[in-house]
């Protein structure tokens, strides 16, 4: 039922957002056709045979602790756009009910995991019922085992590190890890491109990059690909032409990267202008659009998994493009379509909880099943990890497309 109501509401909202986006700004009658609009979605809605929400208190407020400024604001500023997106839409629709609004508390964690310890600390003192983020794993294994001593539900929208739900019961993600999508995009690229060696450069030093590392070498060693060079680098580093000359000179098939944004975008220029115009294939990392942006026509050939794929022609994927692109003139990524969803995933634990303890809405968020969402058709394992199918891409023509014989070929 959750999953068709999901869809319903979001439809609606949508059709909301149309018509009011063709109404003149700032006049009486558009303000009564909102008004219009926003009461016969909430006539909709109680026509549900769903939980009853109006026992909540008039607001609700969740903790959104995202990196907003420094290295990782390519992945924070999408990821806050996707949850204020979701709250505003929450809110419009009445899902928690006609007298309670979803209040996110955003704060900037900046890069470092000890900005991720201070947010959760302001969060939690503020009394959020739940918090999402950090956006880095790194950043969650400083921070989390504060929400976890505190008994407040985490829900991580971007960590695919190992192990990140391992630091206690009331942490959550619903960021596919590296081991969910690397695997397949490795299987995958050997089937459609027929790899038989690699060169992998990795970060040393972040427990997403490193991470990364384990999963893509167990991965290779698995299709029997051969690791003829292995590099690392450290987070801040921006020349990687020794490595790379080290790596191209063993004559890979292909380059594979464990990197975040920044380091990813020199990396892949980088050893285009070393005159590696073979594949290059990376993590969660390089699943932000500033990897095309920052490295133009250097991208073009990039292979990364994901968990979602803006080509997805599912309803619900396309009504939250549209919605998406008519509030912020610009088209969403995955990292902005986790945080939706993760936002979206706790508006639906404390609608169906009897009270707003932390406590209960983390019970509430682990009882979540076959919730549809512009990832999917999405549910969390026994261990708060997210169960969805990833997709394989390659940057083509400046833009994410479906691996496949046809676009792998050059
Ligand atoms: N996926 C990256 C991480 O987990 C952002 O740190």
């Amino acid at each position: 039922m959750k999953t068709k109501k999901f869809q319903f509401i979001i439809l609606l909202i949508v059709i909301g957002l149309i018509a009011s986006a063709c109404t003149p700004s700032k006049t009486p009658d558009n303000a009564s056709t909102q008004a219009e609009n926003v009461e016969s979605l909430t006539l909709n809605i109680g026509d549900w045979d769903s939980p009853d929400p109006q026992n909540l208190p008039s607001t609700v407020k969740v903790g959104v602790l995202f990196g907003l400024s420094g290295d990782i604001a390519v992945y924070g500023e999408v990821q806050q756009r996707g949850v204020q997106l979701a709250v505003q839409q929450i809110n419009a629709s009445g899902y928690l009910g006609q007298k309670t609004q979803l209040e996110a508390l955003f704060e900037d964690t900046g890069a470092s995991g000890e900005g991720a310890i201070a947010a959760m600390d302001t969060v939690i003192g503020d009394g959020v019922v739940a918090v999402l983020g950090p956006t880095l794993s790194t950043q969650a294994f400083s921070a989390d085992p504060i929400a976890q001593e505190n008994s407040v539900p985490v829900m991580g929208v971007s960590n695919t590190a190992n192990g990140i739900t391992d630091m206690g019961d009331f942490v959550f993600r619903n960021s596919l890890p590296e081991a969910s999508v690397v695997p397949g995009t490795i299987t995958q690229v050997e089937d459609i491109l027929g790899l038989k060696s690699v060169g992998v450069l990795w970060g040393n030093d972040d427990d997403f990059t490193a991470s990364g590392y384990d999963v893509f070498k167990d991965a290779l060693l698995e299709n029997e690909i051969e690791i003829v060079a292995d590099e690392t680098f450290a987070r801040g580093d921006v020349d990687f032409n020794a490595q790379l000359t080290n790596i191209i000179g063993e004559s890979p098939d292909a380059i594979v990267v464990s990197a975040l944004a920044q380091e990813a975008v020199q990396i892949i220029v980088q050893a285009r202008n070393q005159g590696f115009d073979g594949p290059i294939i990376g993590g969660n990392g390089f699943n932000s659009p500033a990897i095309i942006s920052q490295a133009g026509e250097a991208a073009e050939g990039v292979i990364v998994g994901a968990a979602w794929n803006i080509a997805s022609d599912a309803d619900i994927s396309q009504d939250f493009i549209q919605a998406f692109e008519a509030e912020y003139g610009n088209a969403p990524d995955q990292f902005a379509a986790q945080a939706y969803t993760g936002m979206w995933l706790l508006a639906t634990a404390i609608r169906h909880a009897d009270d707003v303890a932390p406590a209960t809405i983390r019970d509430e968020l682990a009882a979540i099943k076959d919730f549809d969402s512009p990832l999917g058709l999405f549910n969390f394992d026994d261990n708060r990890n997210p169960v969805h199918d990833p997709v394989v891409q390659i940057i083509r023509n400046g833009s994410y497309e479906i691996l496949s014989a046809e676009t792998a070929a050059p």
